[in-house]
């Protein structure tokens, strides 16, 4: 049966938070879950107000990967498709100009591991099970993971855990790098609203800037790379938030940011 509603929306005060609500299937990914989020994701990219997005799952996981009913028949060319629809949603989201959460509890497998590795930055709860177990499966990562990995965590480090398709403990994702924090689980929500909420009051074209300075700098020679963050650094310099932020700091006021 078709979920209605396979992502959930909601929007406070720049702070969009989005969650995956096939609860009953661990929010495995479909085809359907993909689209929605596809579409969310549009509908955020035009909201001039939007200053943070948060991803979530609901019930017991994060998400514990594509839908392996909806794949277990797929021809070689209808999987290609579903890998690149899955990678072209994924990439969607990292190019959103906004920073970019994940809140990750109860398991982040396959898929689900592969759309928290496209948010910029990840925090776990205490107790969360995360691994790319696809060769378990007779198959491979194909929503990113054997390259958002290793650019992640490194080399030796991805092959380790996609050789082996064995789960990591949160603590091992935080050793590895895989995640920045872990939590407490019934904290988890109300750290991950903080940083949001900080990250929200901060100047909008700055991390805009951030992020596009680290995505198109990671693949490039290291000379490419500078030439880019000076190009960025100095664009910042027409924006009314730098003197915002430059003028409230020498007067040791908070500054207020508005997106200009
Ligand atoms: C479809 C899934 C699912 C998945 C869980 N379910 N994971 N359905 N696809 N990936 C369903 C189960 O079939 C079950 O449905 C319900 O969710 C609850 O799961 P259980 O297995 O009963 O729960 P539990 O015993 O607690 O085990 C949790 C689990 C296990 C360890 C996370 O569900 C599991 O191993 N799931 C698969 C993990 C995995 O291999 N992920 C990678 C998929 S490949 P019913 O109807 O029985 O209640 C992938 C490729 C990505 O992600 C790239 C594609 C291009």
């Amino acid at each position: 049966m078709a979920d209605e509603n396979p992502v959930g929306l909601s929007l406070e005060q720049g702070i969009a938070i989005l969650t995956l609500q096939r609860e009953k299937q661990l929010n495995a990914l479909n085809r359907e879950l993909l689209l929605s989020l596809s579409q969310h994701l549009e509908t955020l990219a035009a909201l001039p107000e939007l200053r943070v997005v948060v991803l979530q799952g609901a019930g017991r996981a994060f998400a514990a990967g594509a839908d392996i009913g909806q794949m277990q028949n797929l021809s070689a060319v209808e999987a290609t498709a579903f890998a690149k629809l899955g990678q072209q949603v994924f990439r969607q989201l990292e190019l959103l100009p906004q920073p970019t959460l994940a809140l990750i509890q109860g398991y982040a497998l396959g898929g689900g591991l592969e759309l928290a590795m496209a948010c910029d930055i990840r925090m776990a709860a205490e107790g969360t099970r995360f691994g790319q177990p696809e060769v378990s499966l007779g198959v491979i990562p194909g929503f990113g993971g054997t390259q958002r990995l290793p650019r992640l965590v490194g080399r030796g480090n991805a092959l380790r855990w996609l050789l082996s398709g064995e789960l990591l403990e949160a603590q091992q994702a935080l050793a590895i790098g895989l995640v920045t924090d872990v939590v407490a689980p019934a904290e988890l929500l109300d750290r991950g609203r903080a940083l949001a909420e900080k990250l929200a009051q901060l100047a909008p074209q700055a991390l805009a800037s951030v992020k596009r300075a680290v995505d198109l700098g990671s693949g490039a020679p290291l000379e490419q790379g500078l030439n880019l963050e000076a190009a960025l650094f100095g664009l910042c310099f027409a924006t009314v938030d730098q003197q915002e932020g430059m003028t409230a700091f020498l007067a040791k006021r908070k500054p207020v940011f508005s997106g200009k």
